[in-house]
């Protein structure tokens, strides 16, 4: 059972679960996380100029994130060939007890963060109903988290995101500019090698279908 006891933080109108996940649960997402990878194996995205992100990625679920030279879309096959994996249970779990609305997120991209990796201020703005919240499960190493509104250059905020932490980006906070600046790296021994793995769990498309979760 996944559950929050106490009301979330408040990061930049953004809502922060603090250490939602125990080490058990953790623990257990990353066994799932590497059976995930088996079928759909983390790459090494490019942007559309070639340039090659710092993290690497793979997705779950009917939609998956991808980036290439081709641009940035969301696409029902992995870059090799393959359909998705289902979003694991436990990542469900997570959804369901942050978001409560009775929609089942059609992504869970999955990122991971080795020692350097970073991710620039972006906005996450692919999909067709920003009424619908965006949840993300952090894992492994800290990581600093930015968050501003919904303007490039305004005010932001930062905190540094732990092993077990769960930010749910809603309201007003859906589409606000949010980045990783830097890891801890080494700072947690969840994860054989260390680095940071950040699952986000979004609503992509505008009607859920029965193989919404396959
Ligand atoms: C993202 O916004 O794509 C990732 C955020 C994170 O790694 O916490
Ligand atoms: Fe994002």
């Amino acid at each position: 059972m996944i559950a929050h006891n106490s009301p979330p933080l408040d990061l930049g109108g953004a809502k922060l679960f603090k250490g939602m996940l125990t080490r058990a649960s953790q623990e257990t997402l990353v066994d799932v996380l590497r059976e995930v990878a088996v079928t759909a194996p983390f790459f090494h995205p490019v942007t559309q100029s070639g340039k090659q992100m710092s993290v690497r990625m793979t997705s779950a679920g009917r939609l998956g994130w991808v980036s290439d030279r081709r641009g940035y879309r969301y696409e029902p096959r992995h870059p090799n060939g393959a359909t998705w994996p289902a979003i694991p249970d436990l990542v469900m779990d997570v959804w369901r007890a942050v978001a409560n609305i009775d929609r089942c997120p059609d992504c869970c991209l999955i990122n991971y963060y080795g020692e350097g990796a970073r991710m620039g201020m972006h906005q996450d703005k692919d999909e067709v109903d920003f009424s619908y919240p965006v949840v993300s499960i952090s894992l492994g190493d800290d990581a600093l988290f930015r968050i501003g509104g919904t303007v490039r250059r305004g005010m932001t905020q930062s905190m540094w995101l732990q092993s077990g932490d769960v930010l749910m980006m809603d309201g007003a906070a859906r589409l606000a500019y949010h980045g990783i600046d830097r890891l801890r790296f080494g700072s947690s021994d969840l994860l054989k090698g260390n680095g940071r793995i950040n699952l986000t769990l979004r609503v992509v498309a505008a009607e859920p279908t029965d193989d919404t979760n396959a």
